[in-house]
């Protein structure tokens, strides 16, 4: 099966699927590879690609596409607010090995909204109402959205509810909070279950999803047909699977402390290059353990932050996480990790 019949057999499938969040500067062919290798997700989504009116499609992420090793399927995500620009590009990546073309509604980085694209769009529904007009005709192969709830304000979904359900959408991801909310508390999944029941097209669940058992209830509680996970799997790359075995009433497999210092090693393999100084290698890896270090108890992550050397980085690891012992590797307030991602934040 080609990437579009996978997705088209995962949106037909009575079972709910699992997708990785697409997050930029962490979801390329290396971070998948290494997901797919935990079990991983039943689907992908590239890093958005930046259009505008001089823009060509990032090298870096065509060669994420060309190197997926998952044998699942891949969907391209753009940002933009160019129509002619959006389509000329949809007309590129559709042409690529990829189940869809997704358009970005979310990002809440001030450098983008403010351009009125990614989240800025949804302070205005009749551009989004166009945009999505112009991609569903010339978009040949499925069409996807990705969006937020509103920009400040929840009850904003429901002017932009209707505009989605009006466009033939082959799927929509609600990531259930505000643009003004960023990463924050709480999420509105109320309001994935009011997409659920409004739209005709499946709706992925996103926002906050950290634990087997939650990811069920949420399945149920919002209606939706697929979960969609970001910085949960960069903590626990065993969750994909445990979702799987907690819908299937099996019990749920927890790594040892060994497994995850295992974990970090081969996330810090899939990140090397060749060229990059040691002390910038660990600060790339400490962006990842940032997320990695709310589920292990203080003071990891306050010590991690603070290595600047490879020795030092695994010494800390060590420390902790040199154990037989099982981890179930959720958020702990005691982590005292931020709230807002500090990777988001740079965006
Ligand atoms: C570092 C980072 C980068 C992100 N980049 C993107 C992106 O390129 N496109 C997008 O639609 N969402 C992006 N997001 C948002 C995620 O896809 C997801 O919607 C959000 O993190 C909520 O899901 P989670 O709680 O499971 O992480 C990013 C999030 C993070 C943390």
């Amino acid at each position: 099966m080609n990437h579009q019949e996978q997705f088209d057999a995962l949106l037909k499938s009575n079972t709910p699927f699992l997708a990785l969040a697409p997050m930029q500067d962490v979801t390329d062919s290396a971070f998948w590879n290494l997901m797919h290798r935990y079990g991983g997700a039943d689907i992908y989504w590239t890093e958005y690609f930046r259009v505008h009116a001089v823009s060509r499609p990032e090298k870096w992420i065509l060669k994420s596409i060309a190197e997926n090793a998952t044998c699942r399927p891949v969907i391209a995500q753009m940002i933009g607010n160019d129509i002619p620009s959006l389509i000329r590009t949809a007309k590129e990546l559709q042409q690529l090995p990829v189940a869809a073309i997704d358009l970005n509604l979310g990002c809440p980085a001030p450098i983008v909204y403010r351009k009125c694209a990614g989240g800025g769009l949804l302070r205005e529904p009749l551009r989004i109402d166009s945009i999505l007009g112009a991609l569903r005709e010339a978009v040949s192969i499925k069409f996807t959205v990705k969006t937020r709830v509103g920009f400040s304000d929840v009850r904003e979904f429901d002017t932009l509810l209707p505009i989605f359900a009006k466009h033939s959408l082959d799927a929509l991801t609600v990531h259930a909070r505000t643009v003004a909310q960023m990463y924050r508390l709480p999420v509105h999944y109320d309001l994935i279950r009011q997409a659920s029941e409004t739209m005709s097209c499946p709706v992925i669940a996103n926002g906050h999803v950290y634990s087997a058992a939650q990811a069920q209830e949420l399945l149920a509680q919002t209606k939706a047909r697929g979960l969609m996970i970001g910085r949960g799997v960069i903590r626990s790359p065993w969750l994909f699977n445990q979702i799987r075995q907690q819908l299937q009433g099996e019990p749920i497999t927890y790594p040892t402390g060994r497994e995850v210092l295992a974990y970090i090693r081969a996330l810090w393999e899939s990140q090397a290059s060749f060229d990059a100084a040691e002390k910038i290698q660990c600060e790339r890896m400490k962006k990842f353990i940032n997320y990695l270090g709310e589920g292990v108890p203080a003071p990891f992550l306050h010590q991690i932050r603070r290595s600047q050397t490879e020795a030092e980085f695994y010494r800390i690891c060590g420390e902790f996480l040199d154990h037989d012992r099982t981890m179930l590797l959720e958020p702990l307030a005691e982590a005292a990790a931020p709230t807002a991602s500090t990777l988001a934040d740079n965006l």
